[in-house]
């Protein structure tokens, strides 16, 4: 059969209180998100309560960060994305930068975190790691988008590419 070889993956986008306090900031990191070519597939803008923080990130409980991170995580307005775009995973971790401001200043200057992170706390933008964690990320921040259902029905109206011929 004749198919597209190109297909989008989704990912979760956030950009954190630190950089949603600061609309220049917030304002290039949606430059980037849109520079980039994504498809914004869903957008808005929340806060969360303390609990709803450290429910999120209850993975790293016990870790020496973990009261700061949720403490800032729920000190502000969000705004989070449902991402679509070739391997967008590891496009949108790539563009983030790394996680410890100080390294991105220097390794990779040219990244969300290398121009704009304040700290590694204050670090501008969160995205998922895996495909199982973009899909529970999705789930928490949109609970109404159903994954499973977009990658069935969406998905494939959007595909690009050369067009070539499958295997079977
Ligand atoms: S790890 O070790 O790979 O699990 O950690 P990492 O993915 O780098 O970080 C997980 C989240 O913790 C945040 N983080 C910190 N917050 C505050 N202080 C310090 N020192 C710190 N180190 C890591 C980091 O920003 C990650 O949050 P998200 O929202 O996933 O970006």
């Amino acid at each position: 059969t004749l198919r597209w070889t190109r297909s989008l993956q989704l990912t979760l986008a956030v950009i954190k209180p630190d950089a949603v306090a600061h609309p220049i900031i917030s304002e290039a990191v949606h430059q980037k998100i849109l520079n980039n070519n994504f498809l914004i597939v869903k957008s808005k803008e929340l806060k969360w309560r303390i609990d709803e923080s450290q429910n999120f990130y209850h993975e790293h409980q016990g870790r020496f960060f973990y009261q700061r991170l949720a403490e800032f995580m729920s000190s502000g307005p969000m705004r989070a994305y449902i991402l679509a775009h070739e391997d967008a995973i590891q496009l949108w971790r790539k563009l983030m930068g790394p996680t410890k401001v100080f390294k991105a200043r220097i390794d990779a200057p040219e990244t969300v975190r290398g121009e704009l992170g304040l700290t590694d706390t204050r670090n501008t933008t969160h995205g998922s790691d895996s495909v199982d964690s973009a899909c529970r990320e999705i789930s928490f921040f949109f609970p109404d988008f159903n994954v499973s259902r977009w990658y069935e029905k969406e998905e494939p109206l959007y595909r690009t590419g050369p067009l070539c011929y499958d295997e079977e």
